[in-house]
């Protein structure tokens, strides 16, 4: 079946050098690890956790960060190996294409879409809101109708144009303002640990894990898809809220899976790809746990402002000061994540436009910056629109579903890889295959269902729409259909 046509990995290679549509290799492993942390750390802490802590799991929250963590790892070492495999621009749509067939693929990389674009515009919104509280502790006010949460959210419009020019003028010159905004926010991580451990009182810890009771949040389309199928009892906190804390902060470690969209820019993928990935997950994981165990021993997770957790935080214990620097800190922090977001959604669409799933006319390289502009300036624009004009705490789900059945997908293709060409030569590989892909698919999926119908619902809306346009268009065009096309036709001429 035509669906199925997998590309293969020296076609993928072979393909990286079409001068039309190439990249520069300039990132080192240091690069990837940056870039990474610079994704990973961002609306997910400074705003989720509170939320999550709150409403769903209590100070067992830093138990749902490992959970996700541990979700994270096993793709992350999935990802490690297709990377190692596979160093193309692209990530998981690429290593999907070599190892499950183009129609799979083409759903991965609609997928990806939503998680980067989508992701993107939360977090400008996330850093919309810590900029407004910033400049008005420093005395500046924006005005109510264009502030965020009205119907034009003014910052996040700004940042998101002023990042999508940076990206288009060149990756190594975003990356050398990245390293500075990684180095600020790695720094506000650790003062918000070290600076709000003498403030923790234990009492704050009991009950560690609190006795689930009746939930509020969780009905009729918000009730987690899992509590519908199977008739459960909607609950707050208990081990299931641990679970859904899960899925929700599960946002705080996205980022790493792009570090693999850049593998054609690094100088030595093989190598550096898997440092990058899993070097950034394991830092952000115990920067995570340390911090929510900080917080929710500084506040009773009933008191846990669920807008601004760790500024709060401060404000509460009597440092306003120090709110005041954490809410700067979040500023520059958040504004890294956007731009990588960014930079992989348009890597991703890159991918696609070369393999002509999309129109090559939209992926061109300019010769100059040696990036895909003109796919940077319609991913920036639509980014902004939905950042300044869609209503705040609605998109982090779709985000996050978006995410996790890429991962799902990624781990099953490690073994079809494996066996489809066990020829290739893998740097990394997953240790106890296909045990740990196919582990790593499970969890994916069951943090899938501990999301809300109503996310289910517009997730496949979205895959309805990603259907639509592969039968339209890619079908027919995609660079494999031609080349089967072309080979069909010679054979006939000459036989
Ligand atoms: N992990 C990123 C964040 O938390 C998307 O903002």
């Amino acid at each position: 079946m035509s669906v199925m046509r997998t590309k293969s990995i020296e076609q993928s290679i072979k393909e990286t050098d079409d001068p039309e549509f190439q990249l520069k290799k300039k990132l080192t492993a240091l690069d990837l690890t940056v870039f990474g942390i610079g994704v990973i750390i961002g609306a997910g802490i400074f705003t989720l956790t509170g939320r999550a802590a709150a409403d769903y799991a209590g100070p067992s929250i830093a138990l749902s960060f490992v959970l996700a963590a541990i979700c994270c790892g096993l793709a992350a070492l999935c990802y490690a190996e297709f990377a190692s495999t596979v160093p193309v621009s692209g990530s998981a749509y690429t290593f999907s294409y070599a190892s499950l067939g183009e129609l799979v693929a083409w759903i991965i990389g609609w997928d990806l879409l939503l998680e980067l674009m989508l992701g993107a515009s939360v977090v400008a919104q996330g850093w919309s809101q810590y900029a407004t509280l910033f400049l008005e502790k420093i005395g500046i006010t924006v005005p109510a109708s264009v502030a965020p949460g009205s119907h034009f959210d003014l910052p996040a419009f700004v940042l998101v144009a002023a990042l999508t020019a940076l990206i288009a003028i060149g990756i190594k010159e975003s990356l050398r303002v990245n390293l500075v905004l990684v180095g600020v926010k790695l720094f506000i991580v650790l003062f918000v640990i070290v600076a709000g451990l003498s403030y923790v009182k234990t009492s704050n810890y009991t009950p560690f894990i609190p006795p689930a009771t009746a939930g509020k949040a969780s009905e009729g389309l918000a009730a987690p898809l899992i509590q519908v199928l199977f008739g459960l009892t909607p609950t707050t906190y208990g081990i299931l809220g641990i679970v859904s804390g899960a899925s929700i902060v599960f946002f705080a470690y996205i980022g790493f899976d792009v570090v693999a969209t850049t593998a054609e820019e690094a100088k030595n993928p093989q190598r550096d790809l898997p440092i990058g990935i899993i070097a950034s997950l394991v830092i952000c994981t115990v920067l995570y746990v340390a911090t929510t165990l900080v917080i929710t021993g500084m506040v009773k997770y009933d008191k846990i402002d669920p807008k601004a957790a760790l500024a709060s935080a401060f404000e509460s214990v009597g440092k306003p000061g120090f709110a005041t620097l954490i809410a700067a800190g979040a500023v520059a922090g958040l504004m890294t994540v956007v731009m990588t977001l960014i930079i992989g959604a348009t890597r991703v669409t890159f991918a696609m436009s070369r393999d002509r799933l999309l129109p090559p006319a939209l992926g061109r390289t300019n010769p100059r910056t040696g990036t895909p502009v003109r796919l940077t300036l319609i991913i920036g624009t639509a980014v902004a629109l939905i950042a300044s004009l869609t209503p705040i705490g609605k998109l982090e789900e779709m985000v996050n579903i978006g995410t996790l059945s890429a991962f799902a997908l990624v781990s099953l293709a490690v073994p079809v890889l494996r066996s489809r060409r066990p020829d290739l030569k893998r740097s990394f590989t997953v240790p106890f295959s296909p045990v740990l892909p196919v582990v790593a698919a499970l969890i994916s999926v069951y943090l899938m269902v501990n999301l809300s119908v109503e996310t289910w619902l517009r997730f496949l809306v979205w895959m309805v729409i990603g259907f639509l346009l592969y039968f339209t268009y890619g079908i027919r065009n995609s660079r494999l259909a031609v080349r089967a096309r072309e080979e069909k036709e010679s054979s006939v001429t000459s036989g």
